[in-house]
């Protein structure tokens, strides 16, 4: 499929502003014709237009609804169109809170097509927060809660069916960072994490085995890359680092697992912040991960 490249550039959800310059630093990156070296053929849509950041302080347990609400509806038309030309969409963040919008049109055209859906939660963070639980407010916290149909009205019902997806469709890695509130919220709703206390025992190959295990000829795969997924040493660039995560290997090989599979049929790009980054090495870093999760490899595949 062709590759449709849809830059969201808001820090909206986010607690530190920035993230608003993530699609232009990958585009300085030059993942356009990085993925076309691969023989991927690439579109890039631009840029979508929304609120300004107002800056304001939360109301309700919610730091800028209405804002957050028109993008995610903007993120959802934008990745729904795509999806129903064929394309794989590659939204470029943007704080996380876009990916209400993102994975309710991906679970959207899921349901239409009858397809079994499954999300991969790469995360420091398992952004599993409502208004009760939150402890800033900001709602790139609570995307996963939103999807799984736990949150304001007007962000769950964007995809038109709520919940838009099951918590039991989600696997998440590289967790490190939840607040107390949503560790039992995360427990009660069964949401499977493979933290990083699971990835240091049984290795980031066992981890993505499990999480990869349902998938089947009839799945679509949607990845979450949130970018502080990774090690802050490699991955500097994000408002929200947390010490400890993967390393540049473990993230190559997590990518790789996923490209094998064959079944990636969209992603999204989140919390790239060049306003923290040192020469645009965190957009680098990115990319070049990214090429191996559309199957960049060293050598020659198997069956290729
Ligand atoms: N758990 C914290 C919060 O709710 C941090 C969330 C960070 N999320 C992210 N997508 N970076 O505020
Ligand atoms: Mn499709
Ligand atoms: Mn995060
Ligand atoms: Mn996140």
């Amino acid at each position: 499929p062709t590759v449709a490249l849809i830059g969201a550039p808001t820090d909206i959800g986010a607690g530190a502003r920035g993230a608003s310059m993530g699609p232009e630093a990958m585009r300085v990156a030059g993942i356009q014709p990085a993925l076309e070296a691969h023989g991927l053929t690439v579109v890039d849509r631009g840029n979508l237009i929304g609120p300004a950041n107002p800056w304001q302080p939360p109301t309700d347990g919610y730091r800028h609804l209405p804002e957050v609400t028109a993008w995610n509806r903007s993120v959802h038309e934008a990745v729904y169109a795509e999806l129903a030309q064929g394309n794989l969409p590659v939204l470029l963040g943007g704080d996380h809170c876009l990916a209400i919008g993102s994975i309710s049109a991906v679970a959207r055209h899921c349901r239409e097509q009858g397809k079994k859906l499954r999300v991969l939660w790469l995360d420091a963070h398992a952004d599993f927060n409502t208004s009760q639980l939150t402890p800033s407010g900001n709602i790139h916290g609570m995307p996963v809660a939103c999807l799984s149909g736990h949150g304001p009205q007007e962000l769950i019902e964007i995809g038109g069916h709520v919940p838009a997806i099951s918590p039991k469709w989600v696997r998440q890695i590289g967790i490190r960072s939840v607040d107390p509130g949503e560790k039992r919220f995360v427990h009660q709703q069964d949401l499977e994490v493979f933290d990083m206390r699971f990835i240091d025992e049984m290795g980031m190959r066992h981890a993505m085995e499990l999480a990869l295990a349902t998938l089947d000829a009839n799945t679509h795969l949607h990845v979450s890359f949130d970018v502080d997924f990774l090690e802050p040493e490699i991955a500097p660039g994000v408002g929200t680092t947390v010490n400890g995560g993967p390393t540049y290997r473990e993230a190559q090989l997590c990518m790789e697992m996923i490209a094998d599979t064959g079944r990636m049929a969209s992603l999204d790009l989140m919390e790239l912040n060049p306003a923290y980054d040192v020469k645009n090495r965190t957009a680098v870093v990115a990319l070049d991960l990214i090429e191996s999760l559309f199957g960049k490899s060293t050598l020659m595949r198997k069956g290729h």
